[in-house]
């Protein structure tokens, strides 16, 4: 006989806890996402009896996330800024600390008019997220991946001032722009962490030998790409601040600043013409 919908949720996450903190709100959404019931629905639900239910699908999502698939590739969906972004195989998943670069950049510039690009969207994180908060400003949002640029053009459905360009950092754009924006891919290719991140594309989180090669590109070319006065914003990894500022300077950048995440780790330096 079926089990009441109590007892499949128990059941779930108790498996689930084998590699998730987070078992018992994974399994609900993992329920929610194969179920395409409300979490509340599946909180309050007699939904085990349901003949409806597809328990195949329930059963994929919960062994793929115990396989260690991460919950979002599973859901396909991350929450972000203010938004539920789709994400898929072939962008990164997005991380609550580059929801700092969004604040940083709104909080720092005016509402008027301002020309940014966003450079390698991904899923159209930051791009969209701005396009979203400042309808005045005319947004840029790059990848050199067409396939994540794909899911970011339908991240920002119904915006209309955010436009998507495939391109290596800045190499072909000849308009000078206000504000630059990037979380390049900075882990070193040797680091041991990335065997933890084997779901996510290489080309998201691959950044060289001493993971500086992305960001190096954007600095160098980013000083004939910004408008005087116009600041740059970028992400790094949390022991690479003075890596990031030793590039800006090399590259006669000026009024450098460094903010810390949500964890209290340095991960961005804003920096100006
Ligand atoms: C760390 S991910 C950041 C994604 C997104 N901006 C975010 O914060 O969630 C880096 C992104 O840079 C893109 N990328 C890698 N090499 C690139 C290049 N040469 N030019 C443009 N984008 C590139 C990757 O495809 C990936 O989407």
């Amino acid at each position: 006989m079926r089990k009441n919908a109590e007892e499949l949720i128990a059941t779930y996450t108790k498996r689930l806890k084998k590699v998730s903190d987070y078992a018992y709100s994974e399994c609900i959404e993992l329920l929610s996402a194969a179920t395409g019931l409300t979490k509340t629905q599946i909180l309050i639900g007699t939904w085990g009896s349901r003949s409806s239910i597809n328990f195949d699908l329930v059963e994929d999502y919960i062994s793929r996330r115990c396989d260690g698939e991460p919950l979002s590739y599973i859901t396909g969906t991350k929450g972000f800024w203010k938004r539920d972004f789709l994400v898929t195989k072939d962008t990164l998943i997005p991380r609550p600390e580059t929801e700092l670069i969004v604040e940083l950049v709104l909080s720092e510039n005016s509402s008027k008019k301002h020309r940014v690009i966003d450079l390698g969207t991904g899923a159209g994180t930051i791009g969209v997220s701005l396009a979203a908060e400042r309808p005045d400003w005319e947004i840029t949002a790059t990848d050199i991946s067409m396939e994540a640029l794909r899911v970011a053009k339908n991240n920002s459905a119904g915006l209309k001032n955010i436009d998507f360009v495939q391109c290596s950092w800045l190499s072909p754009l000849s308009e000078d722009f206000d504000i630059i924006v990037a979380n390049p891919p900075y882990i070193s290719d040797d680091d041991p962490h990335l065997k933890e991140l084997g779901y996510e594309p290489d080309i998201a989180l691959k950044g060289g030998k001493d993971g500086m090669d992305a960001t190096r590109e954007i600095v160098k070319s980013a000083k004939t790409s910004l408008k005087n006065l116009g600041k740059i914003y970028l992400e790094h990894g949390h022991d690479q601040k003075n890596k990031v500022t030793d590039i800006f300077h090399q590259n006669n950048f000026l009024q450098l600043e460094s903010f810390v995440d949500i964890q209290g780790n340095n991960r961005i330096v804003r920096a100006a013409l």
